[in-house]
């Protein structure tokens, strides 16, 4: 059969194809990076061209792209659809249950004693990939006892739909579990029969919430309304700088005065201008919006002309 020279032609075509789909030039990587960037904010140095092209390289595939400028075509043809997936399969979801245990100590002692007077709370945990850090700040602010459960509510967005369905789901195995804090696994994500996964108390599930959304389109948060709280974490580092300083901007407009930003540990606002206070909190900066009596004395202390 490897005589038949239709097959031959055939095969040689497949294999052309497929070498092809494999190899991303450095223009098609600019293309992929400027979508990517326009779409979800997200920015990719040039030394991540080789993890990109082998990522992507099953997006070519599943598209029925035959190369990476025939994929990019479809890209910016397809609408959003392929868009979230090159999304997803260039992103990294990385979280587990208590990461940045220090953080999240220094919260729930210091933060939510400065919120306690508020009738309610609203926390935003975004970029909240499979969703253990929501459940980890609700079992957090469920132990402060500050709040009645029926006034604690953590929403949890992400863009990975993939993700989102595994944070509703609420089911995790041991891998998410690899930080300290066994007493509160105990309490709040019981073992399932099986003796291997542990799954979200309905305690804590309901006050969790899960949507999904797009830190850069601000109508995607909209629908939050104003929250008190906002955990950013391991998301604006892989963000260009104007998309990052758009996304602050919107985190400022949601929060309610007084509120608080909380980012990861290799992320600050520290080159950024904002109207943030930076405020020293244990080892870590957070963030505060300022209140109004801050503004109101603040403009009492600027001299009249
Ligand atoms: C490394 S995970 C961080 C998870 C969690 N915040 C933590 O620190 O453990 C980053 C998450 O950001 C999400 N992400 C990236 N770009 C996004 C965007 N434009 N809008 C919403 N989520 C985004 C990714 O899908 C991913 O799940």
């Amino acid at each position: 059969m490897d005589e038949d020279p239709c097959y031959r032609l055939l095969f040689a075509n497949r294999v052309m194809a497929k070498d092809s789909s494999s190899t991303l030039s450095v223009d098609e990587f600019f293309d992929i990076r400027r979508l990517l960037n326009d779409y979800a904010g997200l920015w990719f140095g040039e030394d991540a061209r080789p993890l990109m092209e082998r990522r992507l390289r099953e997006r070519v595939m599943a598209s029925g792209a035959d190369a990476f400028g025939d994929y990019i075509e479809r890209l910016k043809a397809g609408g959003v659809a392929e868009l979230e997936q090159a999304v997803e399969a260039c992103t990294v979801n990385e979280t587990y249950v208590f990461r940045q245990e220090g953080q999240l100590k220094a919260f729930q002692r210091r933060v939510l004693k400065q919120l306690e007077r508020r009738e309610r709370i609203t926390i935003w945990s975004a970029g909240c990939a499979s969703g253990e850090e929501v459940y980890t700040i609700g079992a957090l602010v469920l132990d402060a006892g500050i709040f009645p459960p029926d006034k604690i509510r953590i929403f949890g967005t992400d863009i990975s739909r993939r993700c989102i369905a595994r944070a509703r789901k609420g089911i995790y195995s041991a891998s998410s579990f690899r930080s300290g804090g066994s007493a509160l696994f105990e309490r709040h994500f019981p073992r399932q029969s099986d003796g291997k996964n542990r799954m979200v108390a309905d305690s804590l599930r309901a006050i969790c919430h899960f949507r999904h959304g797009n830190l850069i389109k601000e109508n995607d948060s909209s629908t939050l309304g104003n929250v008190d709280v906002i955990f950013c974490r391991n998301v604006l580092i892989h963000f260009d700088d104007t998309s990052r300083r758009r996304v602050v901007t919107c985190f400022h407009d949601r929060l309610t005065p007084g509120g608080f930003l909380l980012l990861g540990h290799s992320e600050s606002l520290l080159n950024q201008a904002t109207s943030f206070d930076a405020l020293e909190l244990d080892e870590d900066i957070v963030y505060r919006k300022p209140s109004i009596d801050d503004l109101v004395h603040r403009r009492s202390m600027v001299p009249k002309p």
